[in-house]
């Protein structure tokens, strides 16, 4: 994604993660780097929102200013327009590819424009909502690929535009929420390209990563490729799923065996944890008493078994979306999720692929030093909102600007500009 520095200057920046577990608000500074320099940082937790959609307007609304007054005291400032995520809702990524005849022509502004004009009207799939469209790769005469084909001639011109899309009705309860919150929507962004924004290195993104987000209630597999988000999947299932079957095993309150999950739980084995006993508060505390006691083995146990069944259908998903062969080798584990102990060496048996864990940089001055994959969607909203990249709306824009401005220069200029075209 390129970035536009004229627009990066100063500007305050507020993203708005609205996820299963919490809700998260980030207020920044953005650099002339398109990078942020976080002012504040708010989070609640969120039970308005299940499996990564609003089920609680009221309760969603209630986190949203929550997280947001926390933001804005650490800040100093008052939030109005936010970029927030969409992390569930039949997220989907697919390619179009538009093509124009110019018979033998040289490449002009003017083609340009109207070949994303018309990808632009092409690219609805309604009732869907498209969320981001980016021209990839424009190729000329269905076979020579060039980045940019200004000055090429050619017969035929084409552009591939990477389209994400999701269904409208979330997207309206979302906005509904923001703005009973006293907040405007700058702009909706897919989860998995906020957070590989995040936690992907651009070489990664080049040469095909998949980013797992393991969330609370989801978990989302995002395909990258010659540094486009190119294929998504969700899979309703995430860390609320491990804790609700520790707290069914041991007849535990969900809060305790949240705790029990994240303080003593591993995806790992060790011959130690069989002689390791853990404390269990019962459910009901009138009818039982006594706390009762199971071993740190039954605790990680139940946990491997969950993400075994996860993990399948991870690796299910990866076959599917063709995520094979040399460029299918990389995977980066990111979401609340990959901070359990032992998780990149769990995945690296299930997936036989390499695999590492992406937090959220930069951010550590204001977490207290805690780097955490839970907010690699924050931080990743955040720099998008700072890089304003660049999108089919905005380049089909400029490229007509620029060519009714070279138009306008001089007849003299134009007539050469015809000229050379017809050459
Ligand atoms: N140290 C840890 N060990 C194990 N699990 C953890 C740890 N820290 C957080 N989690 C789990 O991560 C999950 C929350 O992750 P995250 O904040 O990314 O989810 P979310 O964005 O709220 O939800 P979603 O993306 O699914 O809508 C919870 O289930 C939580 O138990
Ligand atoms: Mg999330």
């Amino acid at each position: 994604m390129s970035v536009r520095p004229e627009r990066g200057i100063t500007r305050i920046v507020t993203a708005l993660d609205v996820g299963s577990s919490k809700v998260a608000a980030l207020i920044g500074r953005a650099r002339l780097d398109g990078t942020v320099e976080p002012l504040g940082i708010g989070a609640r937790v969120c039970h308005g929102v299940r499996r990564g959609l609003v089920a609680d307007m009221a309760a969603t609304e209630v986190a949203i200013r929550g997280a947001m007054d926390m933001a804005e005291a650490q800040a100093k400032t008052q939030a109005d327009r936010v970029t927030v995520s969409l992390g569930a809702g039949g997220l989907m990524s697919h390619v179009k590819t538009v093509e124009m005849a110019i018979p033998g022509q040289l490449v002009t502004r003017e083609h340009i424009a109207a070949l994303l004009a018309d990808g632009r009207r092409r690219i609805y799939l309604k009732p869907r909502t498209v969320l981001h469209a980016q021209p990839a790769l424009y190729t000329l005469d269905g076979e020579t690929p060039v980045p940019d084909p200004l000055g090429f001639h050619a017969d035929r011109l084409s552009v591939d535009i990477h389209v994400v899309s999701a269904e409208t009705p979330p997207i309206r309860n979302l906005d509904s929420c923001v703005r009973a919150a006293h907040l405007g929507i700058q702009t909706i962004v897919a989860s998995p390209v906020a957070a590989g924004l995040a936690v992907l290195a651009g070489e990664e993104r080049d040469l095909g990563v998949a980013l797992v987000d393991l969330g609370a209630g989801v978990t989302t597999v995002a395909i990258y490729g010659r540094g486009l988000l190119v294929e998504i999947a969700a899979i309703a299932m995430g860390g609320q799923d491990i804790t609700d079957d520790i707290a069914a095993a041991f007849a535990t309150k969900r809060a305790h065996a949240e705790r029990l999950k994240v303080m003593h739980g591993s995806a790992g084995i060790a011959p130690r944890d069989n002689h390791e006993q853990l404390e269990t508060v019962p459910i009901a505390d009138e009818d039982a008493p006594e706390t009762g006691r199971v071993t740190r083995a039954q605790l990680n146990q139940l946990i491997r078994a969950r993400l075994t069944i996860l993990f399948q259908q991870v690796a299910d998903a990866l076959t599917t979306m063709g995520f094979t062969g040399p460029a299918g080798r990389q995977v980066v584990l990111t979401g609340g999720g990959a901070e359990l102990s032992g998780i990149a060496e769990f995945a690296h048996a299930q997936l036989a692929r390499q695999v590492r864990v992406g937090r959220a940089k930069g951010l550590s001055r204001l977490t207290g030093g805690e780097a955490t994959g839970a907010l690699a969607t924050l931080a990743g909203l955040a720099a998008f909102a700072a890089r304003d990249p660049d999108d089919l709306w905005s380049l089909a824009e400029r490229h007509a600007a620029r060519a009714r401005a070279d138009d306008s220069r001089s007849p003299f200029a134009r007539m050469a500009s015809r000229l050379r075209s017809s050459l």
